[in-house]
């Protein structure tokens, strides 16, 4: 059973809450009332790893925490991970890791949650930029008290090595679940392994594939702004083909007495990673949560291994535009 995470020096409650999902890139953007119902179930429950990124819906998705958490009073039960490194304000878009960028958009960050975030990582790599120019930017934010921890998100193996022996990097953010584990093979997992680099796992859910109610019986049924309609894996016959996967785990967790997005998150947990699955219903936060009660056998993680090596999923993760910004 794993009930907490141990993040560099501290002990964090897990699974954590992936707050993008409230806002920007599935379909929905909720406002302070309408987002407040699972917020605060999160806080109830103790579910208080909280993860965003000025780039979800440009700045709203902080913008909304910061609200909610001021409201609530509740900063001190709060873990917060916010990213920069991707542009989206004054007609600007794209991905850049300059110093000024990192330096600008961390007081934005700051000022629209209210106060210091937790943990701010580089949400995207600018090949462009030296890490030996960014890497130092960040960890200068860190050195002022602006954060307290410092990480990448989706880079590559090489990078985060590189960026580890520049300034002491805490926190990896990557995709890992049962419906993709591209970072076994790319070296990523076990870097972050071997440098002591606390590995959060998003889309643990594979965007809300590994779960018993998928509320999409075919693409067309993704909203217009949903990005996975960009997604080949879950165009076209990827699919339905793609469904596979999930109908195999279903019967394990049958068997196991649990949920499917339970025995997911638990995979990932068993994993040794920090699971932020998102959610923006109540009832959906608690099915996860309850995902910390489920301890998988040796004999269950070797059949959920065997399922995730045999119905590996068919399409690319991200779509062309997204590709261009994954594994430097
Ligand atoms: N660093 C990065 O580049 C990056 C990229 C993507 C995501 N992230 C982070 O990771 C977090 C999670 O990723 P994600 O939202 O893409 O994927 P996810 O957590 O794998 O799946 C979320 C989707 O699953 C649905 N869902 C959640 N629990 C469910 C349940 N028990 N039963 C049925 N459906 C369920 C949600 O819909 P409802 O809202 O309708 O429940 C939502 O559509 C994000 O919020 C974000 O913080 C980071």
């Amino acid at each position: 059973m794993v009930k907490t995470f141990q993040f560099q020096d501290i002990q964090v409650p897990s699974p954590g809450f992936g707050c993008m999902g409230l806002s920007h890139g599935l379909g929905s953007n909720l406002s302070l009332e309408q987002a407040e119902p699972v917020l605060l179930k999160a806080i109830e429950l103790g579910c208080t790893f909280w993860d965003t990124a000025v780039v979800y819906q440009a700045g709203v998705n902080e913008k909304l925490l910061g609200d909610f958490i001021r409201k609530h009073n509740v900063r001190d039960k709060v873990f917060i991970a916010s990213k920069c490194g991707v542009a989206c304000f004054d007609g600007e878009s794209g991905v850049t890791n300059s110093p000024a960028h990192i330096k600008k958009y961390i007081d934005g960050t700051i000022e629209r949650l209210g106060f210091t975030p937790d943990l701010y990582y580089l949400h995207r790599i600018d090949p462009k930029t030296p890490l030996e120019e960014s890497i130092p930017a960040l960890d200068e934010c860190r050195k002022a008290g602006k954060t307290k921890y410092i990480g990448l998100s989706e880079c590559s193996a090489k990078t985060l090595r590189k960026a580890n022996s520049i300034a002491k990097i805490h926190a990896i953010q990557a995709e890992y679940s049962a419906f993709e584990t591209l970072h076994e093979t790319d070296d990523l997992i076990a870097t972050a392994a071997e440098l002591s680099i606390s590995y959060i796992a998003y889309s643990p859910l594979g965007h809300g594939w590994l779960v018993d109610n998928f509320d999409y019986a075919s693409p067309d049924d993704f909203a217009p702004d949903d990005f996975r309609r960009t997604v080949p894996k879950f165009q076209g016959e990827n699919f339905y083909r793609n469904k596979a996967i999930v109908e195999e785990i279903k019967k394990l967790a049958k068997k196991k007495g649990c949920s499917t997005s339970q025995i997911a998150l638990a995979w990932v947990s068993g994993q040794g990673m920090m699971p932020i699955p998102g959610t923006t219903k109540v009832g959906r936060l608690e099915e996860n949560w309850g995902s910390r009660d489920v301890e998988l056998t040796e004999e269950e993680m070797a059949e959920m291994r065997r399922i995730v090596d045999q119905a590996k999923p068919e399409g690319e993760r991200y779509g062309e535009a997204h590709r261009a910004w994954v594994g430097h």
